[in-house]
């Protein structure tokens, strides 16, 4: 009744999911060993040792939650989060609404501090919010993919530090892609995803914490086990964590040393993340850096030849995605079909305020190379003269390849 699974080859360059390294693709197929057999835990030890290098930690706790990204942001904030506790998120695109949802489900009273799509915030504005709401946590996107713009952390994370307020950041979109320093950003807890920049499948999100969220979460175990003090007690208002999946301290437990039993183990998508780390090591974390930045320039220059316009604050634009303004009158939607359907490219679009305003173009992991930037600027400009938009024709290729020549 149904056919051998078959799938069309596609050039992807959304921001997530995106091509996956063959080799990576060749590791998932290697054979199955039991979650405690030495040689599957040796592996997650290396896991371990290749995310502290990747999120430039001496943290102790670097491992995945199994799930897609969402599922290691709400393990980080439905871990810490006690119902009454206050939260600041600042938002500036889709994913710190996300941050605002997570955070309200698990009982925060959450302070909102907005900032207009396309920019980011000052970090002394996020600083003052901080003196004025006085939250015990600070959740932040890093990448905002829905608008292609990096907020800077540094020193919201050394006000924190000094205030004494956890600091949560979501760097789904940026790590591998773009530096991120963990211990030097004075960052408590960081989230990442597999599907972007480390160009490994959507289906596990690697995080970090170090001892001041271990200390917290060690709290919390303490209330459920029946086995806190009064003094502790007062200290917290805390039941027990609310979700078994999402409990670090359970995670934590199995990760670690003792490897009590959870949850079973991923074990292809763990050979995957192991590859795709170690991948990401080999190029070198600087290298790999500096490689998006070239391709993302080389877009750049294509796309402003043709004559389109980018979207965003250019002095804050993630180096990973790139948006365009949707020309007056033309279709965004029709554009995007036709490019898959005639091309095979998958460019994306974005939410809310923003679909049918901007497309989103990802360069980012093994999506990231010279062969897709230049077929992507050619299929847009045919594209584009097909709909009749005013673009500069055969420029965008002329400039892409002598970038590149
Ligand atoms: C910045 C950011 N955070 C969170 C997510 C949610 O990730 P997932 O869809 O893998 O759960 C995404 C996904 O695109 C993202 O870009």
């Amino acid at each position: 009744m149904y056919q051998d699974l078959s799938t069309p080859l596609r050039t992807i360059l959304t921001p997530g999911p995106v091509e996956v390294d063959p080799r990576v693709l060749r590791v998932m197929s290697t054979p199955i060993v039991g979650q405690f057999d030495p040689a599957f835990t040796s592996i997650m030890n290396e896991v371990m040792g290749m995310l502290r290098s990747l999120f430039k930690t001496k943290n102790q706790w670097a491992f995945p939650v199994d799930g897609t990204s969402r599922s290691g942001i709400e393990a980080m904030l439905c871990s810490v989060i006690k119902p009454g506790d206050r939260v600041l998120v600042p938002v500036y695109g889709r994913f710190g609404n996300l941050l605002i949802e997570i955070c309200e489900r698990y009982g925060a009273k959450v302070d909102i501090l907005e900032q207009e799509w396309g920019k980011v915030f000052e970090p002394a504005e996020i600083i003052q919010a901080i003196d004025d709401k006085q939250p015990d946590i600070v959740a932040l996107v890093h990448a905002e993919t829905s608008t292609g713009r990096m907020q800077p952390l540094k020193d919201i994370g050394e006000a924190c530090r000094k205030k004494d307020v956890l600091f949560i950041v979501d760097a789904v979109a940026s790590i591998g892609g773009v530096d991120v320093r963990v211990d030097e950003w004075c960052i408590d807890g960081l989230i990442a995803g597999t599907q972007k920049c480390l160009s490994v499948p959507s289906g596990m999100a690697p995080l970090t914490y170090n001892e001041r969220i271990e200390k917290r979460i060690a709290l919390r175990k303490k209330v459920e086990r029946g086995i806190a003090t009064e003094e502790e007690l007062q200290q917290t208002n805390s039941l027990y964590i609310k979700s078994n999946y999402f409990d670090l301290t359970m995670l934590q437990d199995y990760w670690g040393p003792r490897r009590l039993n959870h949850h079973t183990e991923a074990t292809s998508m763990l050979y995957a993340l192991r590859e795709g780390l170690r991948l990401v090591l080999e190029e070198g974390l600087d290298e790999r850096f500096a490689r998006h930045q070239y391709h993302e320039k080389a877009l750049v220059a294509g796309l402003e030849a043709m004559g389109l316009s980018l979207f965003g604050d250019p002095n804050v634009k993630l180096p990973t995605v790139t948006c365009i303004a949707v020309p007056e009158g033309i279709d965004a939607d029709a554009v995007r079909k036709m490019l898959l359907d005639m091309f095979g490219i998958e460019i994306a679009s974005s939410f809310g305020p923003l679909h049918g305003k901007i497309w989103r173009i990802g360069t980012m992991g093994y999506s990231c190379r010279r062969e897709n930037v230049l077929a992507v600027l050619g299929a847009l400009e045919a594209v584009l003269v097909y709909f009749g938009a005013p673009i500069h024709k055969g420029e965008a290729l002329k400039t892409a390849i002598n970038y590149y020549a």
